[in-house]
């Protein structure tokens, strides 16, 4: 029996995201919690014929409680999108208390569940879930994860031309650092197959993938980001984590995680000078089973996109702490 919980579940991820762990024959629980509508989209999804039992949660009437208890994956896509001109890190004043507040939900009442953080800004939100799990005692770095899938599926996609790939996602690229612009390094190096890309299109590449967000932020002019496609990656992540918890062996995926409490953690830890890092992961029955570094090898040009990216870390991981350890400061 598989319980999973949205939480967000009304907004422009979590409807779309619903849809699909609605229709995976891997769900058979699933409860959506978000501060509006949640009965409506739940009446909506529950007249779909698919193995899940869904309800849908409001604050009111222990909504939180009652949609986290049992539960074995949570994610969570809730908080406000960006607006065209705006960073993730725009959205840190509000996303963060949002996050803040929900994962206190989770050290109390799913204190074991595998936790997927969307919400953004990703490289900050998931140290603050890391700090609040922490402060109840009950943090699990290898069940704590901000996805950053949705890079990953970017790079596939990008790439098709040169991959020369029927199906973009046939191919693998490690996407590693962190979930926003420049913190974000395609190693198309480390791609399997091994493909090249042309030199007079390598910046313009990485460019794309790091900024891909704000072609959709601008495409949508004030209607706000990424929804549909970051649905899609969180899915697949979801979907990756309910599997490996079920046993089956060899799946792996970048995504961002506390790498001092996670097997393998330690030397890209040591390698980068961060604490959180997007790295691909084996994942296994108790989520992250081994951390993979990657970073041997690289080539020069990613060397430097790394340290780059390894700047921005620091300061975003810091923010998120702080605002854990002192939130009247932000
Ligand atoms: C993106 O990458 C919304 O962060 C999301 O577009």
């Amino acid at each position: 029996m598989v319980k999973a919980a949205v939480l967000g579940a009304s907004g422009g991820i979590g409807q779309p995201l619903s849809l699909l762990l609605k229709t995976s024959p891997l769900v058979d629980e699933l409860a959506l919690y978000d501060v509006v509508n949640t009965p409506g989209v739940a009446a909506d999804l529950s007249h779909i014929s698919s193995v899940a039992k869904i309800s849908g949660y409001l604050p009111g009437d222990d909504g939180l409680e009652k949609a986290l208890t049992g539960t074995d994956i949570v994610v969570i896509p809730a908080g406000i999108p960006r607006k065209p001109g705006m960073s993730r890190d725009d959205l840190f004043k509000i996303n963060a208390g949002i996050v803040r507040d929900l994962v206190k939900g989770i050290a109390k009442y799913s204190p074991k569940a595998f936790v997927l953080i969307i919400s953004n800004p990703v490289n900050s939100t998931v140290p603050i879930a890391a700090e609040v799990l922490k402060g109840a005692g009950v943090f699990d770095p290898q069940r704590l994860f901000g996805v950053t899938t949705l890079d990953v599926v970017r790079a596939e996609t990008f790439t098709q031309e040169f991959s020369g790939q029927k199906d973009p996602s046939a191919v693998t690229i490690p996407v590693v650092g962190g979930h926003s612009g420049e913190t974000i390094v395609p190693l198309f190096s480390k791609a399997t197959p091994a493909f090249q890309v042309p030199e007079d299109k390598y910046a313009a590449l990485v460019n794309r993938v790091q900024f891909g967000g704000d072609e959709v932020v601008k495409a949508k002019d004030g209607a706000g980001s990424a929804t549909l496609s970051m649905a899609f990656a969180g899915f697949r992540f979801a979907e990756k984590v309910i599997r490996a918890a079920k046993g089956q062996a060899g799946l792996i995926e970048p995504t961002y995680v506390y790498l001092p409490g996670v097997p393998g953690g330690d030397d890209i830890a040591k390698a980068t000078g961060v604490d959180f890092f997007s790295t691909p992961v084996e994942l296994g029955p108790n989520g992250v089973q081994k951390a993979i570094n990657i970073l041997d090898g690289v080539s020069d040009k990613e060397k430097q996109f790394l340290e780059v990216a390894v700047t921005g870390l620091k300061g975003n991981i810091e923010k998120g702490v702080e605002f854990v350890k002192n939130p009247e400061a932000k």
